[in-house]
């Protein structure tokens, strides 16, 4: 599963520090940090039906990751959300559409790594594009990587920072093995989540997720939490390892790029439902519509 080129994104304005500019003069400095060494953070946002899903927690995890990494002079989440204002009206972007929003450390004022270096404040970008859910209408085949998942010890994945190498690695290995997406194990073997989305798994009528210790917190992975709360189904986050996901009923991803994905392969190890609950479908019906309700109104 490739992304393709959407030709709508041809003549998209991008947003790089105030300025919305055509997506071939969209650049940052060679001098920015995250240039120099993947120093940013950033969110995956979605618009759906004039509305901005879960804006609140996206802003806050941005500022929690910024704060945690030490930024400075870091805008704030209004002039934050200005910036994504007026970058979705610049593109009549109402629907259909993903946003990558990064915000670096900014840049140096010579190549280096210490963050002494910068003191011309942050650098924002948002990148709107028309991009409908990647994982629409495919099911997902995963192989387990032989790269394990960032733990606190070393890296803590609950910055949702640009320095995506532990999962480019994994998803180097999946793409050898012709599978979709790459299963990554936390630092003693437990499923953690793949290269790039949160995992779930159900197994007689009760649904399971690992604890967020190496994974991304994810905002989609605690949309399906509540939703699974609501509609009465059992959740339970513990650790769980390949054996238990190899025979699970049901397996699905989560996120924001690719929302609910059925995974129907693990390691060659088909998914196959032997009890009669069947959750996935209620679930993303849910989430369908969540998405189709809540959200901050874009004020255009
Ligand atoms: C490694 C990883 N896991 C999970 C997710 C899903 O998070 P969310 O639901 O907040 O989009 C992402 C999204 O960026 C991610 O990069």
């Amino acid at each position: 599963m490739l992304q393709k080129f959407d030709p709508r994104n041809q003549d998209i304005l991008v947003y790089v520090n105030g300025d919305l500019l055509p997506r071939a003069e969209a650049k940052v400095s060679v001098f920015d940090s995250v240039v120099q060494g993947g120093d940013a953070v950033w969110e995956g946002i979605r618009v759906y039906n004039g509305k901005i899903f879960a804006l609140e927690e996206h802003m806050l995890r941005l500022q929690h990751s910024a704060k945690a990494m030490a930024f400075a002079a870091v805008p704030t989440t209004n002039q934050i959300k200005q910036a994504l204002f007026s970058t979705l009206e610049a593109n009549e972007m109402r629907d259909d559409t993903h946003v990558r929003l990064t915000l670096t450390r900014g840049e140096k004022i010579t190549s280096g790594m210490n963050p002494k270096l910068n003191q011309a404040g942050c650098t924002l970008i948002v990148l709107a594009e028309w991009k409908p859910p990647i994982y629409q209408s495919i099911k997902l085949k995963l192989s387990t990587s032989s790269i394990r998942r960032n733990s606190p010890q070393n890296l803590d994945s609950k910055i949702h920072h640009n320095n995506l190498i532990n999962n480019i690695l994994a998803k180097i290995e999946a793409n050898l093995c012709g599978a979709d997406d790459a299963l990554m194990l936390d630092q003693i073997g437990f499923v953690s989540e793949t290269n790039a989305t949160n995992i779930f798994m159900a197994s007689q009528g009760i649904l399971y997720t690992p604890h967020a210790d190496s994974c991304l917190p994810g905002i989609t992975r605690s949309k399906v939490i509540d939703l699974a709360q609501a509609l009465g189904i059992s959740l339970v986050e513990k650790n769980l390892s390949l054996t238990e996901f190899y025979n699970a009923d049901e397996v699905f991803t989560t996120g924001t790029m690719g929302e609910l994905a059925e995974v129907v392969e693990i390691d060659s190890r088909e998914i196959t439902n032997e009890s009669e609950h069947l959750l996935l479908p209620g679930i993303k019906e849910a989430f369908a519509s969540m998405v189709s309700v809540e959200g901050e109104k874009l004020p255009f």
